[in-house]
């Protein structure tokens, strides 16, 4: 199949989180199963750094655009996948984070940023770019590509469209006087289009227009059908429920091999499990807490917001710090959880380290040197870290939400049994419910080493691989593309029964 993969960023060019892990991955493991899938991101400078050879395409004028937004093409680092990038030097040549000025705040054009890269995939999309290419289905990634689906529903020939859903919080809302001044459809203006409660909402686009609708699990594709997790649009997701689907995120394992993995101190696997402690002492010595294999390791990574749940470790450390446990967190985002965190460790130097910024290789050496990682998240629509730390023999401690409930197996005493069990699950999202849980771990910990390490040897042999969710994205592209040929055929048959003199293209 002929699939464009529309993201704002994919790792190894752009990363802020997940949503760069998964983009980076998926079209791979798409290829690798025959597919001619192609990458169009923004050419953020980071992207041109990092792209490799790139030849220029086309040149499109595109409503948005002082100047013409020349079309590159080349590939994913160490991949045949093909990559496009959208250059518009007045949107996307901008130093750090995608979305957010230094002082953390949105860059204030978001809107008219990525309603210009809708525009410049809309145009690929339709064949218009790159002559010798057009996609049978293009498959969209949160809200920085929600107006796509919304702008190709404008066409009659046009490809199948997906628009995956990968956190319902982030919804790319503008008011409602940018979408005049976007210039959009004025038939993109009503509660079946763009508009929520009077505002202008890229998701939204996506969710209402798009030929089917995925999320990163299917613990989350039904959470946010709920008003709980749906943060008003649960209506809308209910409606669209017969095309909803939730695909658990895979993992990439070339990049996360405890065997393989370059940045940490001692590489290990499932039949050399005693080199795991050395990049703990590494960990402990680096981090500047005191080394010994007897406190329990606890690691922390992830983006500081409320929905991490950041808070709720901070509220639990007094009394999770009574007992012969150590903490290492890395992380950054609002920065009064930053200077929370900053001062606890100032409060437990022995206990606690914060490691505040962005750092993929301490990512991995706390991956590798903590004994389990405490994901507290309040929702989490898949979650990459706690698969990440199973293949890494790292238990993970973790809120049962979203993927995290999809891919952990609390340790009780059936999963015990069946050797089934691969970490410690918590109900409540409270301090008390860590405290407890991370408890139960130590205990487990200090006096039952046997049983800890069948915990470790089940989490390193789980298959989070994408191959298996590949397949599942592309039995859904080909029923999908299928659906939308079919009723392209049925609108082209009335039409052409009404309109006998006119040639119908579909
Ligand atoms: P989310 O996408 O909601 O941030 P995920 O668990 O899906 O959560 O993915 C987070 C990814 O971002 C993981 O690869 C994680 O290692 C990485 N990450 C998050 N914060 C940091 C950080 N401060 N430094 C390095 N890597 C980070
Ligand atoms: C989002 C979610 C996270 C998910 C990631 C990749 O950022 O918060 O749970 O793993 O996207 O799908």
């Amino acid at each position: 199949m002929e699939v464009l993969f529309c993201t704002s960023e994919a790792f190894p060019l752009v990363k802020t989180g997940g949503l760069g892990d998964v983009c980076g991955s998926l079209p791979r493991a798409l290829h690798e199963l025959g597919n001619d899938v192609r990458l169009i991101l923004p050419a953020y400078p980071e992207v041109m750094e990092r792209a490799g050879k790139l030849t220029a395409v086309t040149s499109l004028t595109l409503t948005g655009a002082s100047e013409p937004v020349e079309i590159l093409l080349g590939q994913l680092p160490g991949s045949e996948v093909g990559l496009y990038l959208v250059n518009s030097p007045e949107h996307f040549r901008r130093p750090g984070n995608p979305y957010l000025q230094k002082d953390g705040s949105d860059w204030p054009d978001n809107a008219e940023r990525f309603a210009l890269f809708a525009r410049a995939i809309v145009a690929l999309a339709l064949g218009q770019a790159d002559t010798g290419w057009k996609p049978e289905l293009v498959h969209c990634n949160d809200w920085q590509t929600g107006l796509v689906p919304a702008l190709l529903s404008e066409h009659e020939a046009r490809p199948a469209t997906l628009f995956s859903i990968h956190n319902l919080s982030y919804q790319g809302l503008f008011p409602a006087a940018t979408f005049t001044a976007l210039e959009l459809p004025d038939t993109l203006w009503s509660i079946d289009g763009l508009e929520f409660n009077n505002m202008l909402c890229f998701l939204k686009g996506g969710i209402a227009n798009a030929d089917w609708v995925t999320t990163v699990s299917p613990s989350y594709a039904e959470e946010i059908c709920t008003s709980e997790f749906g943060y008003g649009l649960e209506g809308l997701l209910q409606y669209r429920s017969a095309n909803l689907t939730g695909i658990l995120n895979g993992m990439d394992k070339q990049t996360w091999n405890p065997g393989s993995d370059p940045h940490i101190e001692r590489g290990y696997d499932v039949h050399s499990l005693q080199h795991k402690v050395v990049n703990k002492f590494a960990l402990q010595r680096e981090q500047g807490l005191p080394v010994g294999s007897q406190p329990l390791l606890l690691g922390h990574i992830g983006r500081l917001v409320e929905q991490k749940g950041v808070d709720l470790i901070l509220d639990s450390l007094d009394a999770l710090f009574q007992h012969p446990i150590q903490m290492v967190i890395l992380g950054s985002g609002d920065h009064e959880l930053e200077q929370r965190l900053m001062d606890a460790a100032d409060r437990y130097p022995e206990q606690l380290a914060v490691h505040i910024g962005y750092d993929e290789q301490l990512a991995h050496r706390i991956e590798a040197g903590a004994d389990c990682l405490l994901i507290p998240s309040r929702y989490e629509p898949c979650g990459l870290n706690q698969m990440y730390s199973m293949a890494y023999g790292t238990i993970p401690i973790a809120h049962r939400t979203g993927g995290l409930a999809d891919s952990i197996v609390d340790l009780d005493k059936q999963s015990e049994r069946d050797y089934t069990a691969t970490g410690f699950i918590f109900d409540e999202d409270s301090p008390q419910a860590i405290l407890k849980t991370c408890l139960r771990a130590l205990t487990h910990f200090q006096t039952r080493r046997i049983d800890w390490w069948k915990l470790v040897i089940t989490g390193m042999k789980k298959d989070f691989s994408w191959s298996k969710s590949a397949a599942q994205y592309l039995e859904l592209y080909q029923r999908v593309c299928n659906n939308t040929q079919t009723q392209a055929s049925i609108a082209a048959d009335s039409e052409h029964k009404t309109m006998p003199s006119q040639a119908v293209s579909v």
